[in-house]
């Protein structure tokens, strides 16, 4: 079957070397969606196994959609009754557009209809509808005038590992930092440093991988309240994580560190690393960014700086600070600097020449990762 990892613009590139690297075939990247082929088994490991991706989507039909009625119709045409039965509760996500479909909650609103309608012709009642907690997620996405109908293995996005308990101020979602790190190639058994850390989520994110700690070994999916799942997936879900166990090196390979001027942040930063277990692989410490000083060869410098307010925010002091982390990293002579930057002064303060750039969108704000060679 054909499934679909979602992810943030910009980071499909990541998420396609990823789902190489678990083996998933025949990898096709639009904006947004990264497609793979396999069995239900492989979406299950895609969700156990993604640092990268969203959500993990089964597509299940595809149809013309001019107007609301082509979709109730093509909703009804799907066997429900394989999914669903009339004491599981649903919910329909809806995105993207149509002639005439323009509202999200109208268009969720007819494939829900479609569906309880269908299971009442077929079963004799009408499952619940629940848009909080649902025990199957089923997700609409319209675009030139089709229809794609898909279940969603995640349940909760991929990016609430369950380790973040504590957040501070503009904290990167897990899944774009694990983008970051992974688009820039952070070495796993070289030093790493994040000397402006916030809630630790770069940091925390490396020690993940250095150590191949499954992301999902913490949380719940999706896939484990359908009804065929007690039947058909439980006992390889339960092998798939048992042999994640397994997997995970007990120390990272080489020495993590994290460090921000900002008392709050560090302790937000402990907490996450504790939740995650990767407390004894981060070491966090209290720092300047301006201050800090290399350990170790060929590292990665690896950071997310303020765009503004906390810093002063003038043009003038903003420059000054990025110019100051700049001499910073120029002293760490042979690692690569990678830094999301949300503003182009700190590009042109850093005193290093970018050996490349790539748009990435965090949230709703467009910003560059920029990766340096330190000579
Ligand atoms: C945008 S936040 C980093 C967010 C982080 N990536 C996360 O996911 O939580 C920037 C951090 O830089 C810290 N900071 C600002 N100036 C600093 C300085 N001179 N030295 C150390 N930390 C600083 C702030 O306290 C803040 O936690």
């Amino acid at each position: 079957m054909r499934l679909v990892a979602t992810c943030a613009r910009g980071t499909e590139g990541a998420v396609r070397g990823e789902l190489a690297s678990l083996g998933m075939r025949h990898l096709r990247g639009a904006r947004g969606a990264v497609t793979f082929e396999g069995r239900m088994e492989d979406g299950m490991r895609a969700c156990l196994w993604s640092r990268t991706a969203m959500r993990i989507l089964a597509p299940l039909s595809a149809f013309p959609c001019p107007d609301a009625a082509a979709l109730y119709d093509g909703v009804r045409t799907v066997d429900w009754t394989e999914w669903l039965t009339v004491k599981t509760t649903l919910a329909v996500d809806a995105t993207g557009t149509a002639p005439g479909l323009h509202h999200a909650g109208f268009v969720a609103l007819k494939v829900k209809d479609g569906v309880v309608d269908s299971l009442r012709d077929a079963l004799g009642a009408r499952p619940d509808v629940d848009t909080r907690d649902p025990d199957v997620r089923i997700v609409v996405h319209l675009a030139r005038g089709q229809a794609e109908l898909s279940l969603d293995l995640s349940g909760a996005p991929l990016y609430r590992r369950g380790y973040r308990t504590a957040i501070q101020d503009a904290p990167l979602k897990e899944t774009l930092a694990a983008s970051i790190l992974a688009l820039g190639e952070a070495a796993l058994d070289r030093p790493f440093l994040d000397p402006l850390c916030g809630s630790g989520t770069l940091a925390v994110e490396h020690a993940l991988s250095a150590r191949r700690i499954a992301p999902g070994i913490r949380r719940p999916f999706g896939f484990q309240r359908w009804p065929r799942y007690r039947g058909e997936w439980q006992s390889t879900w339960d092998r798939m994580k048992e042999e994640a166990r397994v997997g995970a090196l007990p120390r990272a390979p080489a020495p993590i560190r994290a460090s921000d001027f900002s008392e709050d942040a560090l302790d937000a930063a402990r907490r996450n690393a504790r939740a995650a277990g990767v407390e004894e692989d981060v070491a966090i410490s209290l720092a300047d960014a301006r201050s800090v000083e290399p350990f170790g060869e060929g590292g990665t410098f690896c950071t997310n700086p303020p765009y503004g307010e906390r810093i002063g925010g003038q043009p003038l002091q903003l420059a000054g600070f990025y110019r100051g982390l700049g001499e910073a990293a120029r002293r760490f002579h042979g690692w690569s600097l990678l830094v999301l930057s949300g503003n182009l002064l700190l590009e042109r303060n850093l005193g290093l020449r970018p050996e490349w750039t790539h748009r990435l969108w965090n949230g709703p704000l467009e910003v560059n990762l920029v990766r340096c060679r330190v000579p």
